[in-house]
């Protein structure tokens, strides 16, 4: 089904809601409208983005037609900052699994995988007003029917619909998403969204490489601690709390 206003207008209803055909970047949008006073749950979607960004300065590409770009508005208290992405990858999950996705997993810190192949990413960013948090905006992109053979992604992205061999309607998909996303948002900081997390985390126990704010690290990923780090022990038996990072390069998960 085609994405328009009055069709999510009414699907969403009484959410508040700003759907663009046409956008650079869901993120912008959102954080835009918090700094303007956006209620938490208030989402912005679009059918295309031209600048869509992906996590650690890359593009997320979301042509028209093929996919879900969303962002949603949440105020969270600071302590519970860390769940924000974690929320966003176990509500797809979640999605993916309701509509029939066998073999959902998530590849540390928050790619969501069908089969080990990438169906979504997320990204969340915080607004501040010095050092008063005043919300943050969960992006969440997720293919739907893209098609990735023969571009760079062919071996590492999927969709949706390929997985199920069946179509999809965008607009289900995200009243359920967002169902999910406000189920999970109240429990952003608990130990229930720490653990829905976690058992969907499949690079524990795999041998990586990631390329954190220090450096790349090799080693086995033993563990995730509850706010989000990976516990990666080199080859020395040092073990190494990982923030922020990347699994690169022959990792695995
Ligand atoms: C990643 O790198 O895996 C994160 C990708 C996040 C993409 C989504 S699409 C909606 C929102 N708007 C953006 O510009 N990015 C996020």
């Amino acid at each position: 089904m085609t994405l328009t206003k009055e069709v999510l207008q009414t699907s969403l209803s009484p959410r508040s809601i700003q759907f663009h055909r046409q956008t650079d970047s869901t993120n912008d949008l959102a954080m835009r409208w918090l700094l303007e006073g956006a209620k938490p749950g208030s989402v912005v979607i679009a059918d295309e983005q031209l600048k869509g960004r992906g996590r650690m300065g890359r593009t997320w590409h979301t042509p028209p037609g093929v996919a879900l770009a969303v962002s949603v508005v949440l105020h969270p208290p600071v302590d519970a900052m860390p769940h924000i992405s974690m929320l966003g990858a176990v509500s797809i999950a979640e999605l993916c699994e309701h509509v029939g996705a066998e073999k959902v997993g998530i590849k540390w810190p928050n790619d969501v995988r069908i089969g080990g192949l990438k169906v979504s990413g997320v990204l969340p960013e915080a607004v501040w007003e010095g050092n008063k948090l005043l919300g943050v905006v969960l992006g969440m992109g997720l293919n739907v029917r893209a098609n990735f053979s023969g571009t760079e992604f062919e071996d590492s992205a999927t969709s949706l619909e390929a997985e199920l061999g069946k179509p999809l309607n965008r607009v289900d998909l995200l009243v359920h998403l967002l169902e999910r996303v406000d189920y999970w948002a109240n429990l952003a900081g608990s130990e229930t969204l720490f653990n829905a997390w976690k058992i969907r985390m499949t690079t524990i126990g795999q041998q990586v490489k990631v390329a954190g704010s220090s450096g790349v690290i090799s080693g086995l990923a033993e563990d995730v601690n509850s706010h989000g780090a990976l516990l990666v022990r080199d080859a020395d038996g040092v073990s190494h709390r990982v923030i922020a990072g990347d699994i690169a390069l022959g990792g695995q998960g």
